[in-house]
């Protein structure tokens, strides 16, 4: 989203309100922004507040003076690389469909060369109208990119389909598509993620501190760039990425048979699941009650990566370690012990690196390769980084 000049047009749904989160998302992960609205859009969401957090004067009226553009409609069209309305009424879908250009967002996008994403949000039956449906389509093949309606309580009183998807997924949608590439098309990657949950009792497991968000933010990249993305992941509190083939486990055994049953149809692996080394030797039917003291006995789970690296062919492997010393040189046993292409070795020694924090750092460690320092940062831009090395390891298989 870097130095992205986006436009975010404001019609007027109810709805409108979720603009300003959506405006003030994009604008934390670094895009500029401007914000256009209609006039009915201004009676529902205050012009202040999104020229406070646009950080620029809000556009609305054709005809308003303004001093640093000499046709306001046509720079901003000029200055923008990203057309979204948020929320797009059926009304002004039919407007923009039918070539009307009557105000400030209807002049602006079809003046506009950037690439144009509506999110719609209306009433269900105003959404499901064949003329709305009519225009949607109509859109979709002049290019347009749609969003789909999210169902729920809309606020006309009805539960239905219609209803404006919350800021964080309409971000997450823009950027998804706005990032995407074919560098892996016909490319299957499969994720692993989260921390592996070993029963005890039917209440009670031991796991460890791994939130998800590093595989999770993988299999997003791997998306992105196109590859069918089969996400196998112990339990996390994210939401699934959209477009990946999701796979639900716990333990770590349900973890191996799910990327077992699976490998020979993949083209690469990235095992960034924290895997529980040992699992509870005999597991309790019942919870188990009070007592004052007890003993668990543990045994060894299987280490997958190792398995799969046993039994490699085509597939590329890529492998997670987590060190608090010696980060190049365990890791590169691991590279050579685990049969691996690439090994992403995190120095979890630091504060703002590993476990449970949105940042990391480390060192990507290959077989035949120097390390390559990867210095901290967000582990949104290290998936990015991981996947760019995968795109090279699959051209050069
Ligand atoms: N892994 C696995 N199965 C296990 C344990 C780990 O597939 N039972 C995978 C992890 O998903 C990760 C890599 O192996 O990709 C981590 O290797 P591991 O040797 O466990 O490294 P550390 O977690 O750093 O642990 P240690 O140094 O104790 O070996």
């Amino acid at each position: 989203m870097r130095e992205k000049h986006i436009i975010v047009a404001v019609s007027a749904g109810i709805a409108a309100y979720k603009a300003i989160e959506v405006v003030s998302r994009l604008r934390k992960k670094g895009a500029e922004v401007k914000v256009v609205m209609t006039e009915n859009a201004t009676h529902i969401a205050s012009p202040l507040t999104f020229g406070e957090i646009s950080g620029h004067p809000v556009a609305i009226d054709m005809f308003e003076q303004v001093h640093q553009w000499d046709v306001e409609h046509i720079a901003l069209a000029t200055w923008a690389d990203t057309y979204v309305v948020v929320p797009a009424t059926a009304n002004v879908i039919g407007k923009i469909y039918a070539g009307i250009a009557d105000d400030m967002l209807t002049t602006t996008i079809m003046a506009t060369k950037a690439p144009k994403y509506l999110c719609p949000a209306m009433n269900t039956e105003m959404y499901n109208n064949p003329i709305t449906q009519r225009n949607l389509e109509g859109l979709q093949a002049l290019g347009y990119h749609i969003m789909e309606p999210a169902e729920g309580w809309l606020a006309c009183g009805i539960t239905g389909v219609g209803r404006l998807p919350e800021p964080e997924a309409i971000v997450e949608w823009l950027e998804s598509q706005m990032c995407k590439s074919n560098e892996l098309e016909g490319t299957t990657v499969l994720v692993t993620a989260g921390g592996t949950q070993e029963n005890i009792d039917p209440v009670r497991y031991i796991g460890n501190r791994s939130s998800g968000k590093m595989g999770y933010a993988i299999a997003e990249q791997a998306a992105r760039m196109g590859a069918n993305v089969i996400l196998v992941s112990a339990p996390t509190s994210l939401a699934v990425p959209s477009g990946v083939d999701f796979v639900p486990v716990d333990s770590a055994l349900s973890m191996q048979h799910a990327v077992e049953s699976r490998y020979d149809t993949v083209d690469v692996v990235v095992m960034a699941a924290a895997v529980s080394d040992f699992r509870v030797l005999h597991k309790a039917e019942q919870k188990i009650k009070k007592m004052e003291s007890m003993t668990l006995e543990l045994v060894k789970n299987p280490d997958i990566l190792q398995g799969l690296g046993a039994k490699k062919k085509h597939q590329i492997l890529v492998g997670f370690a987590a060190e608090t010393e010696h980060v190049i040189e365990y890791g590169q046993d691991k590279v050579a012990r685990k049969n691996l292409d690439m090994l992403v070795a995190n120095d979890v020694s630091k504060s703002n690196a590993g476990f449970n924090v949105d940042t990391n750092e480390g060192y990507f460690l290959y077989p035949n390769k120097d390390p390559k320092e990867m210095p901290n940062m967000k582990k949104s831009e290290l998936a990015h980084n991981i996947m760019k090395e995968v795109v090279e390891l699959v051209k050069n298989k």
